[in-house]
């Protein structure tokens, strides 16, 4: 049931991408992680996590032959393409990332695990791409309570459509709640799990702003409104209208984030003898090097200018028309 649309990246930025990006910016914040580390930003939609990423200190290149040291992956071609050089852009299922095990120091989504289908394997893979001892966390928004614009938007079209209900993003992601969050990163083997609420101030410099972008089709809330009839759209406008009246509208946005760490093959109860290669074949110690970011990515020349174009000419996008 989802019909979820994820095509027109600046539709996007005008509902809710403008929004993302200050969570964002508080995200890359709490984590403070030190420079020169390769992060992969799974889901990435229009970089709003991946720019403000680069736009950190940590996030400086890792040498100069590394240009991309922070890859986007979402099945969006459509969003892909506004994600910022020289972050790297790959086609994929954060439930199925085509990178290589090991191959990242910090492992971050932004407000995209509750679009996957089974989160859970989404955070199974986010593990398994990390390197020993690397960070990997995410955030998405409190769509129960906190997500305020959308949840007048909700409230409001299942007082107008009781059907409505069944799409309210609130009920409809499980995994948007801080208890499930902590459980899923415990149960993919992460360690020094740490939550926190994020907010953020979202303030509408009148109706027509908080309203118009809803129109653009993108996002669940939006894709959701495009199917509904003219009389029907008109009742939601109308109720909102009445409740958020004219004039500034100064709302809030909070997500729930987390944070954990890969553990290294010591925490995790092995020994160095278990780990090393059974012989000194310099094939399996090239391939025990730390990968470069190109390295990592599993797709041949995925992670060059075009990679989005690239990618889907060699394997069919996720979810992309
Ligand atoms: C709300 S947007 C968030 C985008 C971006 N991270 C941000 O903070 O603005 C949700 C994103 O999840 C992506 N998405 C949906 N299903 C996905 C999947 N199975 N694997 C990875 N990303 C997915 C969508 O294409 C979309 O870009």
């Amino acid at each position: 049931m989802s019909g979820d649309v994820w095509e027109v990246g600046d539709a996007y930025e005008a509902y809710v991408g403008r929004w993302s990006r200050k969570i964002a910016v508080e995200f890359v914040r709490w984590l403070g992680l030190p420079s020169g580390l390769r992060w992969l930003d799974a889901g990435c939609g229009t970089g709003a996590l991946t720019s403000a990423v680069l736009a950190s200190e940590s996030a400086a290149p890792t040498s100069p032959t590394d240009s991309a040291h922070v890859v986007g992956v979402d099945p969006s071609l459509g969003f892909l393409r506004s994600v910022p050089a020289p972050a790297g852009r790959v086609a994929g299922d954060a439930a199925a990332l085509p990178l290589r095990d090991e191959s990242f120091d910090v492992v971050v989504s932004g407000l995209a695990l509750n679009f996957v289908p089974r989160p859970e394997a989404a955070v199974a893979e986010f593990a398994r791409v990390a390197a020993p001892g690397a960070v990997v966390a995410s955030y998405v928004w409190d769509y129960a309570e906190g997500m305020r614009m959308m949840r007048h938007f909700w409230d409001v079209a299942a007082e107008v459509v009781p059907a409505a209900a069944e799409h309210d993003e609130g009920p409809r992601f499980p995994i948007c709640h801080e208890p499930a969050l902590r459980a899923a990163w415990a149960a993919a083997g992460l360690a020094e799990v740490s939550t926190r609420a994020i907010e953020v101030p979202t303030v509408f410099r009148g109706f027509d702003d908080f309203w118009l972008p809803f129109l653009g089709g993108q996002g669940a809330a939006p894709a959701y409104l495009a199917t509904l009839g003219e009389d029907e759209r008109a009742a939601i406008r109308e109720r909102l209208h009445a409740r958020l009246g004219d004039g500034e509208i100064a709302l809030t946005a909070s997500a729930w984030a987390v944070r954990g760490r890969r553990p290294t093959a010591d925490e995790a109860g092995l020994t160095l003898s278990d780990v090393r290669p059974a012989d000194d074949d310099p094939a399996t110690l090239v391939r025990r090097r730390r990968p470069t970011m190109s390295e990592a990515i599993t797709d041949p020349g995925a992670d060059d200018e075009d990679s989005a174009e690239a990618a889907r000419t060699r394997r069919p996008a996720v979810g992309a028309a």
